[in-house]
C-alpha cells in the first residue's frame, strides 16, 4: 500500500458537473478532459451486484422510482441515469462496479470507488465491493467510504487494495480509526480543513484529499495546506495539465 501516488484532481461522481453522475459516461469524458482521476459512489441493489449511484434513491438521477437496494439488477438497467442531466445524455444507464472498473482500466484512469452503503446494508455492501476489486482487472483504485463498518469488509475480502477512510468533519480521534482499518489515507470535506489539522496530518505521515472543491482560490488553499488531490464537478475550470500525478 505504500508508494499509492494520487493524481492531482478526481473527477467527482464521474464526469463531474458536465456529465450525468456515476456513468460511463461521465468517466470518459473526465479521461477525454486529461484527467487522470475519477472518483464514483458504489451501492448494492437488490440482487447484491454494486452499481454506481449517489442517492438511496432513484427519483433524482433517473427516471426511476424507489430505494436502490429494493430494485432488481434488471430493472436498474432499464432506467435511464442521463436524461435528466441533459437530454443528450438520454439513455445512458447505471453501470455496474465492473463495468466502471474495466472502464477505468481502459482508459488508464485511477478509480476512486466510494462504498455508499443503503442504510443497514453496510457490511454487505463493503463484502460485494471486496470481493469484486479482489478480481477485477488491474488497474488502479482506491477505496474509500464514510462507513467504517463497510470499509472493514472490504478490506476482509481484499486486503491489498488501498483505503481512505472518508470524513466530513474530521473527528479527534482520526488516527486511531485510520489506524483500526490500516487507511493509507484520509478524505474529507474541504469545509472542514482547517490548518492546524493539516499540520498534523503531515506530522502523521497521513496524505489528505478534500471534496468537493469548485474553486481555483479553494484549491490554491488546499494546495496549499499540502492536499495529495481534490474531488470537483469543475472539469470545466481546472486545466487538464493540472491533472498530473503529484
Ligand atoms: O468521495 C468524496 C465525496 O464524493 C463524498 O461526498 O456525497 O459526493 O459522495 P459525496
Ligand atoms: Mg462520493
Amino acid at each position: 500500500m505504500a508508494g499509492y501516488r494520487y493524481p492531482r484532481f478526481f473527477a467527482h461522481r464521474g464526469g463531474g458537473c458536465l456529465a450525468p453522475e456515476n456513468t460511463l459516461a461521465g468517466i470518459r469524458l473526465a479521461a477525454r478532459l486529461g484527467y487522470r482521476g475519477v472518483e464514483f459512489d458504489v451501492m448494492l441493489c437488490r440482487d447484491g451486484v454494486p452499481v454506481l449511484i449517489h442517492d438511496e434513491t432513484l427519483e433524482r438521477t433517473s427516471d426511476g422510482a424507489g430505494l436502490v437496494s429494493q430494485t432488481a439488477l434488471l430493472e436498474l438497467r432499464s432506467l435511464d441515469a442521463g436524461g435528466k442531466m441533459h437530454r443528450a445524455y438520454a439513455g445512458e444507464i447505471i453501470p455496474t462496479l465492473e463495468e466502471a472498473l474495466a472502464c477505468c482500466s481502459n482508459l488508464g484512469l485511477t478509480a476512486n470507488a466510494e462504498i455508499k452503503p443503503a442504510t443497514g446494508f453496510a457490511k454487505e455492501t463493503g463484502n460485494a465491493v471486496g470481493d469484486m476489486v479482489a478480481r477485477a482487472e488491474p488497474g488502479t483504485l482506491l477505496l474509500s467510504s464514510f462507513s467504517e463498518e463497510a470499509l472493514a469488509a472490504a478490506r476482509a475480502c481484499s486486503p491489498a487494495s488501498p483505503r481512505a477512510l472518508l470524513f466530513e468533519a474530521i473527528p479527534a480521534d482520526w488516527r486511531e480509526r485510520l489506524q483500526a482499518l490500516d487507511c493509507l489515507a484520509l478524505h474529507c470535506s474541504q469545509r472542514h480543513l482547517t490548518a492546524e489539522l493539516a499540520a498534523d496530518l503531515a506530522t502523521a505521515g497521513i496524505p489528505f484529499a478534500c471534496y468537493t472543491v469548485n474553486s481555483r482560490k479553494d484549491a490554491a488553499r488546499l494546495f496549499g495546506l499540502g492536499a495529495a488531490a481534490l474531488f470537483t464537478d469543475r472539469l470545466d475550470l481546472f486545466a487538464p495539465e493540472e491533472s498530473h500525478v503529484a
